[in-house]
Order: C-alpha cells, then structure tokens, then sequence
C-alpha cells in the first residue's frame, strides 16, 4: 500500500467546514436577490396563494409592512405585480398608465417612504388586458407594433412614478429601444431597463398567473415568448437587447435554463440577472411539505447552481427566507 502515492487529492480541499468554506468558489449573498411583491387593491387584506405557501397578495398598507421587514433583514431590492380587478380590464390595458393606480401609487409610496429601496417593475400588459396577453390582441393576433405603443405610455407612467428599473416582460420585438427613447425624451435617462431578454413559453408560470389571475383567456403566449428548445435565439435577443440599451439581461425561468445562462454570462459585459419563477418555488415547496426535501438544503442548492451558472442576481420568491437563514 505505500509503494504508490496519489498526487492530486482533491478530498483534500474538502476536510473540514473552515477549509471547505475558504476554497468554495460561489457565494450567495442577500444583496444579490430581488424580492418579488404582489400587490392587491383595498386595505388591510393579505392573501396566501394558494399554490405559493408563504406568497401573498398584499394591500398597499401590509406590502409597507412587508418591505420593512424584508429591510430589517438587508433585503433592499424588490419586484412588484399587481393583481387587477376584472372591472378595470379592458383589451388597450388603459388601466396601466391610469395615475391613480394601484400599481403606480404603491411605486410612489414605496419610494416615498423607504427611498433606500429599489424598485424594479412589470411592464407587459397582461395584468390589466381583458385578453389576458402581454400585447394588444386583434382578431385573434398579438400585434407588435401596436402593443409598444401601450408599452411606452405605461413605462412613462411608471417612470415617472420613481421606479429605478424598469422590467419588459412582453417579449415584443424592438420594445427595449422603443422604451428607452421614450424615457430619454422625456427627461429619464436615470431610470434603467432589465430586460426579459430570454423568457421562454414555460409551463413554471401558472402559479404566478393563479396569483394575479391573469393568465390568457384564449390560446398561449408561444407566438412571443420563446420556445424552450432554443439557444441560439437567446443569443440573437441578447443581442438585441444589447444594442437597444438594455442595463440587465435576464433569463427566465432559471433552473431549466442554466445553459442559457451560462451562455450569455460568457458573451455579454452586462448584468446577467435570473428569475426563479413561481413553479420553480411551488416545486419545491410541495415537495418539502410531503417531507421529500429538505426545504432548506434544496433552496440553498438550487439558488446556488443559478449563481454558478452565471447569474449575478436572483429573482427570487425565496429571498426573504434565504435572508432570514443568516
Ligand atoms: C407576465 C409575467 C409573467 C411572469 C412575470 N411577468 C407570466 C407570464 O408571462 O405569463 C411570471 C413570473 C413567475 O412565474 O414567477 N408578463
């Protein structure tokens, strides 16, 4: 047994916790995560998903409440949706640059009341559209054009709302420049875009669309959202992205998509931002409640391959119980 010596003995680097801690190569920290917030009208009220333990819809008085406490845990950066009331809907999505919505009235007081924060938008028209699409349906068509018009006039409203990051979710084609030079001639050229740059037509969304009732009322979103079969695509709207003006891009969902990530962490000097989406969180969620998982070690894990990938930041419905795990 001592006539042979293995050179390279990679057990070595992982003897013990303060030796495996020093040379662990990927690192997660609060400060790179996003919290998403959902946002409902009235007062007092906070709604479980059903399909999100833990998630709520929130009233603009308890979602205060929440990011205080996100706040106490050096949780700072947050992601708001709105959860529309049928009455309000209608195919233009007029109600989304209305100045006394819910939506734009929550960015002000949020802002007003906790300027440290940021605050990152939705702009895609499905939470307010009758149709339930990201764009303006006509006779059964999801009109490009057309639809970054509506766009613009909501990114102007929630620009001017004081939102810091504005987030197109819609996947149009051309809407990144259209949004930018609409907030440069009108005096915000601070305020920045994170693009939904890959988001793919991906089944992880019904939980989220449970949460904000706002799933289409007729046929699916795959005429503009990709199709999860490709890669060189994401390449191609990264691109565009980038030469639009994109600040972030974002790949959307994560962990089915960690090749996309990798992929335009290597070919893009921009911040490369992940969205775990809401299936993505109820996976794992409803494994642990069965005691499949260790809930804990499986967020740890999953969140931590996301940030190995590449992914500088997280979107994340596990922000705050990762922040509350330090
Ligand atoms: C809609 C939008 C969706 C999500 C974020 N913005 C759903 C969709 O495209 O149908 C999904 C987020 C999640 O599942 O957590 N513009």
């Amino acid at each position: 047994m001592n006539s042979f010596s293995i050179v390279r003995r990679p057990r070595r680097n992982r003897k013990a916790e303060s030796i495996r801690s020093m040379v662990r190569e990927t690192e997660l920290s609060v400060s790179k995560f996003i919290f998403p917030i959902f946002l409902q009208a009235g007062n007092n009220i906070q709604t479980e998903i059903q399909s999100m333990p833990g998630i709520y819809r929130y009233t603009l008085d308890k979602a205060l409440k929440e990011i205080e406490s996100c706040l106490s845990l050096g949780l700072k950066n947050f992601i708001l949706f709105p959860a529309i009331e049928e009455s309000f809907k209608d195919k233009n999505a007029t109600y989304s640059y209305n100045s006394n919505n819910l939506y734009l009235k929550a960015i002000k007081e949020i802002k007003a009341k906790f300027p440290e924060v940021s605050i990152t938008t939705d702009v895609a028209m499905d939470p307010y559209s009758s149709d339930g699409h990201d764009g303006l349906v006509i006779n059964g068509e999801i009109v490009n054009d057309k639809t970054l018009e509506i766009l613009g006039k909501m990114s102007l409203a929630q620009a001017e709302a004081g939102a810091d990051i504005l987030g197109p979710s819609d996947m149009m084609d051309g809407r990144v420049g259209y949004i930018r030079n609409e907030l440069d001639t009108n005096g915000f050229t601070n305020v920045s875009i994170m693009s939904y740059t890959a988001k793919y037509a991906s089944s992880f969304y019904g939980p989220f669309r449970d949460a904000l009732d706002s799933a289409p009322k007729s046929g699916d979103k795959k005429t503009y959202q990709m199709d999860p079969a490709n890669s060189l695509e994401a390449i191609l709207e990264a691109r565009l992205d980038f030469e639009e003006g994109a600040d972030y891009l974002m790949i959307k969902p994560a962990l089915p998509y960690l090749d996309i990530i990798k992929s335009l962490k290597e070919n893009f000097p921009l911040p490369i931002v992940a969205y775990q989406v809401s299936g993505e969180y109820s996976m794992i969620k409803a494994a642990a409640s069965k005691g499949w998982l260790d809930e804990n070690k499986a967020m740890v894990e999953v969140l931590t391959g996301i940030r190995r990938a590449g992914a500088d930041i997280i979107i994340s419905y596990y922000a705050k119980e990762f922040a509350k795990r330090k």
